[in-house]
């Protein structure tokens, strides 16, 4: 018998499938703004925002502390609603999605990386791994094979039994990826995902997502304050002023950037972006 969750699925993905037949675009937004209000005043992290991005690319947004960075990547994973403007998912707007629609997004569409990887310390990494199959019905042995497997990808496969919070780090974002993509995404945003890293823990997460981004035919979006990383990605795009502009020589020396613009063509210390 069909659950009304895989019923749901498989409208999901016929709608994804039609309109992917007619457009290599993944995900659009269309003059988006998001305001808060604080007291009397009005914040608006983003005014006015276009954005495009093609199946399979993998693009990174630059840009200093309070411009948006975060607010976007979570209206992308629908976490949160613009103000106004809309976001397209396989050319399917998300204002159309119904609630449960919505929900199946989230859990199946899109796979998630924060700066702090949110696992569930007292959990198992493979339960931890496994936890967004749970909540989509998988039974508990399936989802900890499948999570089993994951876990290996991400070269944690004598892990699997070790608690989340005896995880070093970088063993709990390669955890955090893995269950990010154990629901088979097409699209992975990441939110600082080696902003709590060392150097050297941070080029490894950084290779695992470039590797899995290939492997797995994925649309990845990363927000880094670490211009010698993001300068790796396809495409460098620089949050300012609420918009996002193509950013071109992205300098950085080897340790990364520890600092970031304020603006076109400045030079802040070690670090130069200028838009086109
Ligand atoms: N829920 C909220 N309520 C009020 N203001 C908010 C809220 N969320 C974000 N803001 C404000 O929106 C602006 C953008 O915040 P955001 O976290 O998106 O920036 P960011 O570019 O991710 O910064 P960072 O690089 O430090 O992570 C900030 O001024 C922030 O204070
Ligand atoms: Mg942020």
């Amino acid at each position: 018998m069909q659950t009304q969750s895989n019923s749901i699925a498989a409208v999901f993905e016929e709608r994804a499938r039609e309109s992917m037949a007619t457009s290599e675009t993944l995900l659009r937004c269309d003059n988006l703004r998001k305001s808060f209000r604080s007291g009397a005043q009005e914040i608006v992290p983003i005014d006015g925002l276009d954005f495009s991005i093609l199946r399979g690319e993998m693009v990174s947004i630059v840009g200093p502390s309070g411009t948006g960075k975060s607010t976007l990547l979570h209206i992308l994973a629908a976490l949160d609603t613009p103000t106004s403007g809309t976001v397209y998912f396989g050319g399917n707007s998300l204002r159309s999605f119904s609630e449960a629609e919505l929900a199946e997004y989230r859990n199946r569409a899109v796979g998630l990386v924060w700066q702090r990887h949110h696992l569930l310390p007292d959990f198992t990494a493979a339960e931890n791994v496994a936890m967004p199959l749970l909540v989509r019905g998988v039974a508990l042995e399936q989802a900890l094979q499948t999570a089993g497997g994951w876990l290996s990808e991400v070269g944690l496969a004598s892990r699997t039994e070790q608690r989340a919070g005896e995880l070093s780090g970088g063993e709990q974002q390669r955890v955090a990826i893995a269950r990010a993509l154990v629901n088979g995404p097409a699209l992975l945003l990441a939110d600082e995902p080696t902003g709590d890293l060392d150097e050297r823990s941070a080029e490894n997460v950084f290779e695992l997502m470039q590797r899995l981004h290939a492997s797995y035919h994925l649309t990845s979006v990363l927000a880094t304050h670490n211009l010698s990383l993001a300068r790796r990605t396809g495409r460098v795009l620089l949050m300012e002023r609420g918009k996002l502009t193509p950013a071109t020589n992205v300098h950085a020396d080897s340790a990364g950037a520890a600092s970031v613009p304020t603006g076109p063509d400045q030079n802040l210390g070690r670090v130069q972006v200028t838009r086109v």
